[in-house]
């Protein structure tokens, strides 16, 4: 498959603008699929005004988690995904789900995680009388909002900040840093470590100059 462009699926339940800043960022990949939980949002109106094609898996139509987690991975698998990109996507996901796509999904949330998982992320920030706030993007692993981080953004909370202003400023953030994180992964180079640490490479995963243990140079002197 050399050559080919890799195709992502996007996942959305709302308004979109995650899934917007992916779809301007003019990735080098096809969007192969917009999926949405809900039927009538407006980021499946934005996603079809650009071509790209949408489907609903409406999880009220579903009598148990586990079968709608089987139709939404099917639909996202009909389009073969390199990586699939949960923007705003507001189910959680089961174990199935998670695993099946294990290393090419990945969400944004709007925290600075390991801080402030769940809900409400913008209030809690508030309440705690955090000074920095921000977002995440990490890979999905079956512990919520738990995954390797791949990248965040920071912003200053000011006292003047309501719930509403906070989020605008990190919504900012966030749609910056998605689809930097996107671009990573599809230049191959996002690396999981053993204990779950995402490490960057410089340049391509061949490139052996990063992963050449510093050992390495000391062991040769010693024996030259
Ligand atoms: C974003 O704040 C995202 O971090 C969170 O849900 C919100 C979705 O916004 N998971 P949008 O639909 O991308 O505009």
């Amino acid at each position: 498959m050399v050559g080919a462009m890799q195709s992502i699926v996007i996942m959305i339940s709302g308004r979109g603008s995650n899934m917007e800043a992916l779809l301007t960022a003019k990735l080098p990949a096809r969007i192969a699929a917009v999926i949405s939980n809900r039927p009538d949002v407006k980021g499946l109106a934005l996603a079809a005004a650009r071509g790209i094609s949408t489907a609903v898996v409406d999880h009220t139509a579903y009598a148990s988690r586990i079968a709608f987690d089987a139709a939404l991975m099917d639909e996202a698998d009909r389009h073969a995904p390199d990586l699939v990109v949960l923007a705003g996507f507001m189910r959680v996901l089961g174990d199935d789900f998670v695993r099946h796509f294990e290393g090419r999904l990945m969400n944004i949330h709007p925290s600075l995680l390991p801080l402030f998982p769940g809900l409400h992320t913008h209030r809690r920030a508030l309440e705690a009388g955090m000074k920095i706030h921000g977002c995440t993007v990490h890979f999905v692993t079956t512990r919520l909002d738990n995954g390797p981080i791949v990248i965040q953004a920071a912003v200053p909370v000011l006292d003047s900040d309501t719930e509403e202003t906070l989020a605008a400023r990190v919504l900012v953030q966030e749609h910056k840093i998605y689809p930097q994180a996107v671009r990573w992964f599809l230049a191959g180079k996002l690396y999981v470590t053993a204990d779950g640490r995402v490490r960057i490479h410089a340049e391509e995963r061949a490139t052996d100059a990063l992963v050449a243990p510093p050992a390495t140079n000391a062991v040769s002197r010693a024996g030259s």
